[in-house]
């Protein structure tokens, strides 16, 4: 298949296998890393509940959205926009999602690199070792802290991302899919079963579910709204990307739906498991970013066969961080291929390499780094912090912005309903479109500004 200017770009095989990418894309480190420590941070429940409004009533409509772009013109979000509103200076929202994929993805590796030596670590019974549960958060304290391990783990990681995207979209990306997500669904609920009958265990499960939103600041708010579009993949492109490379017999509507579904559930589930867990071990909640590391080799040492429970955990952890990770460093190199025409395998290796580098002070902000402030955090803090709190909101509300209001809800959807029979609640997606993403996300910008 071709696309307008006649570069060779791939197409799904199937149905499925778009919704598994799709998931694959949001499915990852941010369900399974980020959401139970940045949880622990934000007090619990009430964050949680936060975070799936911003999830249901932003990032549902952002979503499909960002899908129709993406079939509507088969192009990488900066040709997208340029094609839609020609001249225009619509198409910074592509710029921006180049950007912001560069800057994800350069510490995104960083803590996939950590699953990587998780396996390694489990396979070599570093892990089952621990006397008490407060050895496990040393032993991965001072492990983060290595500068040597950090960087080796950090490379092998980007190069298994480079490996994927450059067999392009379905030699790679969809086969990767099929086994990881209802393998990693599966293993969380066992995991869940174990954490949840430990002693102690309801303590966790009280923080993690009951909503006190007397802990809920300015800043809980906007860590919410940024989850959502991290965890969902939305903001820069990545969903125009991969909506780009489907062809018109897909249902819109109900993918959007399934893909965030997926996505919750993964979430929802990591949660119940590190929690009870967290008050099982009289551990902190608010370690942060080490958090979920330190406390699952304490579940997987109080279950049967703790080597291959740990091994299996962490190799499906790394296929579903791949997964996201692909989906980061194929909104960059599309942007190379389709726009500055670059071949694939330059675009893939020249931009895998140049985020690698950006990402070795996030690999050594643990250790060498750990005291150097950038407006008051950690390097990897602060370009964490930039990316998914502030430029995939405003990305993503800009794109709100732009569907409602310039390009069309009217003309968005005949592109939805280009196949499928109808789209069913059309004037809610409308609405929340026009009014409810762009005025939450300029909301949450202002109260956290005063
Ligand atoms: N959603 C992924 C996760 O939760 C991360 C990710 C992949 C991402 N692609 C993205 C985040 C695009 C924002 C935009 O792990």
């Amino acid at each position: 298949m071709t696309n307008g200017n006649g570069n060779h770009r791939g197409f799904w095989k199937t149905r499925l296998g778009f919704v598994l990418a799709a998931a694959g894309s949001a499915v990852g480190l941010g369900s399974v890393w980020k959401f139970p420590y940045i949880t622990g941070q934000n007090g619990g429940g009430a964050f949680v509940l936060l975070y799936l409004a911003c999830a249901l009533g932003v990032g549902i409509p952002i979503m499909l959205a960002e899908f129709t772009i993406g079939r509507k013109t088969n192009l990488n979000p900066v040709g997208a926009l340029q094609t839609l509103r020609p001249g225009s200076w619509w198409v910074v929202i592509g710029y921006m999602g180049v950007l912001a994929g560069l800057l994800i993805l350069s510490y995104y590796c960083v803590v996939g690199g950590w699953t990587v030596a998780y396996i390694v670590k489990s396979l070599n019974h570093s892990l089952d070792r621990f006397a008490n549960p407060r050895e496990a958060g040393g032993y991965f304290a001072s492990f983060i802290a290595d500068p040597l391990e950090m960087i080796f783990y950090h490379a092998v990681f980007m190069a298994l991302t480079v490996a994927v995207v450059f067999k392009g979209v379905h030699g790679g990306i969809e086969k990767a899919c099929d086994v990881m997500m209802p393998g990693l669904a599966v293993i969380l609920c066992v995991l869940m079963v174990r954490s949840l009958t430990l002693p102690g265990a309801m303590e966790g499960v009280k923080f993690y579910l009951y909503p006190d939103f007397g802990k809920i600041t300015a800043k809980s708010v906007l860590m919410a709204m940024g989850q959502a579009f991290f965890t969902l993949s939305l903001g820069m492109g990545a969903m125009i990307t991969y909506g780009s490379y489907l062809s018109e017999k897909e249902n819109l509507t109900s993918s959007t739906v399934y893909v965030v579904g997926f996505t919750l559930l993964i979430s929802l589930l990591a949660g119940l498991v590190i929690f009870p867990a967290v008050s099982f071990a009289k551990l902190e909640p608010t370690e942060g970013p080490s958090l979920v590391f330190s406390v699952l080799p304490i579940v997987f040492s109080r279950m049967p066969l703790p080597t291959l429970v740990s091994t299996v955990f962490f190799v499906l952890l790394l296929i579903a961080a791949l997964t996201s990770s692909i989906s980061l460093l194929e909104v960059v190199a599309a942007y190379f291929i389709d726009q500055l025409k670059w071949k694939r395998k330059k675009a893939v290796s020249v931009m895998g390499a140049v985020i690698f580098l950006l990402g070795i002070p996030s690999a050594l902000s643990f250790g060498v780094m750990k005291d150097a402030r950038f407006m008051g955090m950690t390097f990897f803090e602060f370009v964490d912090n930039l990316a998914a709190n502030y430029l995939l909101p405003l990305g993503g509300a800009l794109t709100a912005i732009f569907v409602g209001w310039v390009w069309g809800t009217k003309e968005a959807q005949k592109e939805v309903e280009r196949h499928e029979t109808q789209f069913h609640f059309v004037e809610i997606w409308a609405f929340l479109i026009r009014f409810v993403a762009p005025v939450a996300v300029a909301a949450i910008f202002l109260a956290k500004l005063f």
